[in-house]
């Protein structure tokens, strides 16, 4: 087999309802548990496997460590009529992301616009999740968020900027699919590398330096002491300050390499977001907007390739064909990711993944 692993399929409702329990089980509300495992299994289905349920075991080890609380409840202040702020008092990042994006989706349904701020957050996973809650609802969206240190400025060997996602998006139209656009401004997200060290894989040259500063395909040496590198270089590090004036600076929230990662017991995460809705059809009718985003797409994907190009995608048509495929084939993992799994669910004394109670609310 040349050492290539073997695959666990999961049923997506199996790993939502698993996800459900062990966060009900460590006291986060049923509402709250079902947000976190809507965004994690999600970005198992689109192929994010670097931000799904594999987050758990470090999640839970932040409640089990007092750093995260999983009973906090976000809080909603409306600023002006289009500018809400939530503060999420340290619980899960994905229902005070959820909550932010809710709120500026309503405001942009009769204002237009609706942008809201988060401070005292953590984690929330894959951006396009938020994302998709705004195409879902037929809009436009921008979704920020600020991270732990990852990466130097360019120019430096310090871990400074985090490797902050930036994504965006609007509604498809007839023929097309949604525009999504998630992306970290590092070459490589650093999930990635966590999930090569959990698969015992090596990873590119070009992802990371080692703690001397020097290029490495190990992920260990990557991870204990290295830096991320930017994608761009000082273009890739200008959007992580971009990520951080917007959703560290503007929110309240920690900053300037403030942010702890959700892999660090010390302290709470202080993570801070900034997520804005916009109506489509501010400047024509709906049809004609989405009649537009049906002639861009074709236009990209019918455009002529490069050579050794089969196919030219739209942003995020890969995952969201990962998503089909994996909807009805279930969710790959490897034995040793779904042991890391099933012991969590031991020491909650919760069922294992597949056999987690059937809940009428999922
Ligand atoms: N919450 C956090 O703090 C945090 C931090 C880092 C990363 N992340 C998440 O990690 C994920 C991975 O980020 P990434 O930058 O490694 O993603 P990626 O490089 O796999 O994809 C980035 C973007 O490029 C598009 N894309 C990729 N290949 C393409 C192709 N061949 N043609 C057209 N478009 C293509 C994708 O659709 C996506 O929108 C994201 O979902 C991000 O939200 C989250």
């Amino acid at each position: 087999m040349g050492g290539l692993p073997e695959y666990v399929h999961v049923n997506h409702r199996d790993a939502r309802l698993f996800v459900v329990s062990l966060l009900v089980a460590s006291g986060v509300s049923l509402q709250n548990a079902k947000t976190v495992a809507l965004g994690l299994v999600q970005a198992d289905l689109r192929g994010v496997e670097s931000h799904g349920i594999n987050r758990l075991p470090s999640y839970l080890a932040r409640i089990r460590n007092g750093i995260l609380d999983p009973k906090a409840e976000p809080t909603l202040t409306q600023i002006t009529p289009v500018v809400a702020q939530v503060d999420g008092h340290n619980g899960f990042g994905f229902p005070a992301a959820h909550l932010a994006m809710k709120t500026a989706i309503e405001m942009a349904k009769t204002l237009g616009i609706g942008m809201a701020s988060v401070k005292h957050s953590n984690h929330f996973g894959m951006s396009a999740w938020i994302v998709q809650q705004a195409v879902d609802a037929g809009m436009m969206s921008l979704v920020f968020t600020n991270s732990s240190p990852a990466l130097p400025a360019w120019g430096g060997k310090e871990k400074l900027l985090g490797v902050s996602p930036i994504a965006c998006g609007a509604p498809g139209g007839e023929g097309s699919i949604p525009f999504i656009l998630d992306m970290a401004p590092s070459v490589a997200a650093r999930g990635k590398i966590h999930k090569a060290k959990r698969r015992g894989e090596k990873i590119p040259g070009v992802w990371a330096l080692d703690a001397e500063g020097r290029p490495t395909n190990d992920p260990d040496k990557a991870l204990d002491g290295g830096v991320m590198l930017p994608m761009g270089g000082p273009k890739g590090s200008g959007l992580a300050i971009m990520m951080d004036v917007f959703s560290g600076v503007l929110s309240g929230s920690a900053f300037a390499g403030g942010v702890t990662g959700p892999y660090d017991m010390s302290q709470p995460g202080d993570v801070g977001h900034f997520l804005v809705a916009i109506k489509p059809d501010l400047f024509m009718s709906m049809d004609e907007f989405k009649g537009r985003m049906t002639t861009l797409y074709h236009r990209v994907v019918s455009s002529k390739k490069m050579e050794g190009v089969e196919r030219i995608y739209f942003p995020g048509e890969i995952e969201l064909l990962t998503e089909k495929k994996r909807l009805a084939e279930g969710i790959p993992f490897v034995q040793a990711e779904i042991d890391a799994l099933n012991k969590e669910a031991e020491l909650l004394k919760v069922g294992k993944i597949g056999e987690s109670l059937r809940l009428e609310c999922l």
